[in-house]
């Protein structure tokens, strides 16, 4: 394994998916090469062995056994087959972020990437994140389609404007490691480069601690960029004041009474069954599409007269009111079909 990672330059293994990676890698490049030399060595030695020996000789005609038919074809599907198993066991595993992920939403942008927590602080090309706790990157661009690519942790993801994407990973030693987009994204590109900082339980609990107490830098990064609402709070208050402003409150509302739109309260992860008659999850990008284009998945029941939002709110707004609804959490799923009773929001955090 070590040979493997010096002969081919991997970088440090630094999240649970690296070695799980790696050892996939190792194990496509030593199958193919053990095929190719077995192709090649087979293909000299018949050369050899049947080459032409005198002027009219002509090949005689074989027919295989069927047991040679049945090898040639069960022996690659079997490897083909153990291949699919391998690889769809980590596809799984690194598609499905666990459901006590920490959250942290990133914004890329010509030419750098914006990280923002829930609970306040954010930062400009440096994430922080403790060490041995999973952590979901809810991403998207506000420009043009940027890749996200941290090669210690083997985690790499497209990043869409108007979209959300998400990837997750644990990190597993503390240290600094680099990110790099991966995505020919403008002319500055190639320096559209930040750093993830791991840091133990303890220290990265002091340092959102001093993130809150607000250190003097953060806030000048944070006003540099006017797309943030404001540099302090917290993005679910934010979201609280813009579902004001932006107007969402006319037709829908918090305190679980269902009005022209569906109500915010208990709307994150509730199943919602659509006008086409299919059910959908609602989730970080359910929420954001039905900003961006409303018409595209209508709540059965409710009509569509949803302006769009598109242009309107930026990337971080929009985070800000997905955080804001994922806090009008209810102990009971509210069953739009039905007008239940009224609802209590319980904020969660
Ligand atoms: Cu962003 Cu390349």
């Amino acid at each position: 394994m070590d040979f493997f990672k010096r002969l081919l330059f991997l970088p440090e293994q630094a999240s649970t998916f690296a070695s799980k990676v790696d050892e996939l890698h190792v194990f496509v490049l030593v199958a193919t090469i053990l095929a190719s030399i077995g192709v090649g060595v087979t293909a000299l030695y018949f050369f050899f062995r049947f080459r032409r020996r005198e002027r009219h000789q002509t090949t005689e005609y074989i027919v295989p056994t069927v047991m040679t038919e049945f090898l040639f074809v069960s022996v690659p599907f079997v490897l083909f087959l153990l291949w699919f198993a391998l690889g769809f066991r980590d596809y799984t595993w690194v598609q499905t972020p666990p459901r006590d992920a920490m959250d942290v939403y990133v914004l890329g942008k010509q030419w750098m990437w914006k990280f923002s927590y829930p609970e306040g602080p954010n930062g400009v090309n440096v994430l922080h994140v403790p060490a041995n706790r999973p952590v979901r990157l809810l991403m998207t661009s506000r420009d043009v389609i940027h890749s996200f690519f941290i090669p210690a942790f083997r985690i790499k993801r497209d990043v869409i404007p108007g979209r959300y994407t998400d990837t997750w990973f644990e990190a597993t030693k503390p240290g600094t490691y680099d990110i790099y987009c991966t995505e020919y994204c403008g002319l500055s590109h190639s320096k559209m480069l930040a750093k993830v900082v791991v840091l133990k339980a303890e220290e990265y609990e002091n340092w959102v601690k001093e993130q809150r107490m607000g250190d003097k830098q953060n806030r000048q990064d944070a006003l540099a960029d006017t797309t943030l609402v404001s540099p302090r709070a917290n993005l679910a208050q934010q979201g609280q004041r813009l579902v004001g402003e932006a107007g969402c409150l006319k037709c829908h509302t918090v305190d679980g009474e269902q009005h022209i739109g569906p109500t915010f309260v208990g709307l994150y992860g509730r199943e919602e069954r659509l006008e086409g008659g299919e059910t959908i999850t609602v989730d970080e990008g359910y929420i954001t599409q039905s900003m961006m284009v409303p018409g595209e998945h209508i709540v059965s029941g409710f009509p569509n007269v949803m302006p769009t939002y598109q242009g309107k709110l930026h990337s971080m707004e929009t985070a800000a009111i997905v955080e804001y609804i994922k806090s009008l959490r209810t102990r009971d799923v509210v069953n739009t079909a039905s007008k239940g009773p009224v609802y209590e929001p319980v904020r969660i955090q």
